[in-house]
């Protein structure tokens, strides 16, 4: 049997070596997988149709009156014969099975219910073996699925990413939620995950800081709380800056208009100069300098405010169930590095020298959609995108990694467009092709009541209030929860982050405080409603846990606990799909079904007062319910309450 290894926390990795004729197809993992190759099998026996080629065709539904599982008969490519005939004749044709139904045809499809009595047997009996193993399948991440020695494959997931001393904006929100969700989908499919975060944390904008500090800062108030402090001081020393920026101007302005007029300007040169050479921009210019050449001092108190704001970025993160396994950042990139891209780039031809710069003109390239981008300034300074180039290379080198995942916002298309296709045409096309960028849309009207949003914390602290508001609406409810701040806080982090995972990742969405906090609808609060609701009805009924096994789930005959079953029989494949479409709303999507299909049960497969095996057998059902539930909500983020 498979072996277990510890994986996210709250799941746990399945893998088996058990072997199939057929690729991919795990019966212990995933129950479809005894259809699957039963019906190829069946079919292929009473046909001269290649039972593998049946196998890759079969496909799972998206509603259940469509059947378990479907085979869209044209697919099969056989000559001489209208799919519509050939879907009738190979009903017709196929056997008489313990576990289907005979197929029926729609149209050119074959539709196959799978037998109830079977179903419900291996469903729920398998969800109650398996636990937090059910859906997760440890063989997807193996370089050879057949031969686990040979190691996982490796992907790196860069998200997050948020700017030290900067506003945690809308699209860093994003970045977090569906990044940690794709790392948590590849680590329950069995890949190593390397979870990166890439800080914005280098420029000149940390040598404005630095002399902002020595300004405004306050040591203590830096221990307290560096990220809001060093957001304060460099509010305060921009200002000072923009200020600086008007005298400025007009003097630039005189002189330009003396020049015309052929009058002296050397008296207002020397005073610009003055004025250029105290300002606090030309200062924070040359502090950043400092930094750059390595002055120790220098290096020593911006990695002090690094340090601190990562020490409180964990805190949040943790908040959200996420923590990282690297912290790189755009500081972080080897000069070296820097200087192996400048070198290739120029070598490969894919840059060229324009007005004193160094630029890609990917026009020239035949990419007339990415246009030109300046790698090296003026002044010889790389920019963003020069030390995203040196980084792919740098990080391939040292973590050799099969896949790396940019969760950006779409706002950033184009930079990752342009990186990807520098790294192909400076001769790395094996590197450009393992990575991806996942993108999404904007957040709009994300904001506190208060007004002001600056960081991840203040938000969520936000919604936390408002949810312990909409709990105490409910007061009898409200008496019976114990700890009711922790539970708010709990619903109102579901609250944001299942608003945010509801849609599609490439569309935007409004930050609705009251619609997400809603019991109503499709929310984070309803999913955890769901989830306490099953967890109470274990509680209460008072079976023991290691009773379950033993229930006779042929007592399962309501339609309703039929389709239930099916429906959970889906969850592997449900998770399967969601690493095709590396879309959150997958996972969501199939959750909320599943809930609306619970809350209409529970009235007819009611448990309090029925006979004893019944109510067992109902249980049993219940509690593999809860179990996909629970392992769906851990996959997308959330923690999972027992009570509310
Ligand atoms: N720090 C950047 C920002 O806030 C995001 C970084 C994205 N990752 C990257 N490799 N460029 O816009």
């Amino acid at each position: 049997e498979g072996q277990s290894i510890p994986s996210i926390e709250g799941l746990t990795l399945h893998s088996t070596n058990e072997k199939s004729k057929f690729a991919g197809c795990y019966p212990s993992l995933n129950p479809v997988d005894i259809y699957r190759e039963h019906i190829s099998e069946k079919l292929a026996e009473v046909t001269s149709i290649d039972p593998q080629l049946i196998y890759t065709k079969l496909a799972w539904t998206s509603t259940l009156d469509k059947g378990d599982l479907n085979l869209p008969v044209a697919a099969l490519q056989i000559k001489g014969k209208k799919p519509q005939d050939l879907a009738v004749e190979l009903a017709e044709k196929f056997p008489e099975s313990d576990l289907v139904e005979k197929p029926t045809t729609f149209g050119v499809h074959l539709q196959f219910f799978f037998k109830p009595g079977p179903l419900t047997k291996t469903v729920i009996s398998r969800i109650l073996e398996n636990k937090t193993t059910y859906g997760t399948n440890g063989n997807l991440g193996l370089r050879d699925p057949s031969d686990p020695s040979k190691g996982q494959k490796k992907v790196i997931v860069e998200f997050s990413s948020p700017n030290i001393a900067k506003p945690f904006h809308a699209g860093h929100l994003r970045s977090t939620i569906i990044g940690g969700f794709i790392a948590n989908l590849f680590t329950i499919t069995g890949w190593e995950v390397i979870k990166m975060n890439y800080l914005g944390d280098w420029g000149k904008q940390y040598g404005l800081l630095a002399n902002g500090f020595e300004r405004y800062g306050s040591e203590e108030a830096l221990q307290k709380d560096p990220i809001n402090h060093l957001f304060d001081v460099y509010v305060k020393i921009n200002k000072d800056m923009a200020e600086q920026e008007a005298p400025i101007k007009e003097l630039r302005e005189t002189i330009k208009q003396k020049k015309e007029k052929n009058e002296d300007v050397s008296a207002e040169e020397a005073e610009l100069q003055k004025l250029v050479d105290a300002s606090d921009d030309e200062k924070a210019r040359r502090y950043f300098k400092s930094m750059e050449d390595g002055d120790p001092e220098a290096l020593a108190l911006w990695k002090r405010f690094r340090d601190l704001s990562i020490e409180k970025y964990k805190q949040t993160y943790a908040r959200l169930n996420i923590d990282f396994d690297v912290y790189s950042g755009e500081s972080q990139v080897l000069p070296e590095s820097l200087q192996k891209a400048y070198e290739t780039m120029e070598k490969s031809g894919v840059s060229e020298k324009s007005e004193g710069a160094v630029i890609v003109d990917f026009t020239k390239h035949k990419f007339k959609k990415l246009g030109k981008a300046i790698v090296v300034r003026k002044d010889g300074t790389p920019l963003y995108l020069t030390r995203d180039i040196g980084a792919i290379v740098e990080r391939h080198e040292k973590y050799q990694f099969d896949k790396m995942i940019y969760v950006v916002a779409a706002q950033q298309d184009l930079h990752l467009a342009q990186l990807f296709k520098v790294t192909e045409l400076m001769g790395y096309k094996d590197i450009a092709d393992k990575c991806q960028h996942i993108n999404f849309g904007m957040v709009r009207g994300m904001s506190t009541r208060k007004g002001t949003v600056k960081f991840l914390d203040d938000i969520l602290r936000d919604v936390a209030d408002k949810m312990h508001e909409v709990m105490k609406r409910n007061e009898d409810k409200y008496v019976q929860v114990d700890d009711p701040l922790a539970t708010a806080d709990t619903l109102g982090i579901t609250a944001v982050m299942v608003q945010d995972m509801s849609g599609k990742r490439i569309n935007g969405y409004d930050f609705n405080l009251e619609a997400m906090t809603s019991f109503e609808g499709d929310t984070g609060p309803y999913l955890q409603y769901a989830h306490a609701r099953l967890s109470s009805i274990i509680r209460k009924a008072e079976i023991n846990a290691e009773d379950l096994p033993k229930a006779d789930l042929s007592l399962l005959t309501e339609q309703h606990a039929i389709d239930l079953a099916r429906y959970l029989a889906q969850w592997p494949d449900v998770v399967i799909n969601t690493t095709k479409t590396l879309e959150p709303t997958t996972v969501l999507t199939y959750l909320f079904r599943m809930t609306h299909m619970l809350s209409s049960s529970y009235d007819i497969l009611r448990i309090v007062g029925r006979e004893e095996n019944v109510a067992l057998a109902r249980m049993a059902l219940y509690a593999s319910a809860r179990q996909v539930l629970y392992n769906g909500m851990k996959l997308l983020g959330l923690n999972p309450v027992q009570r509310m």
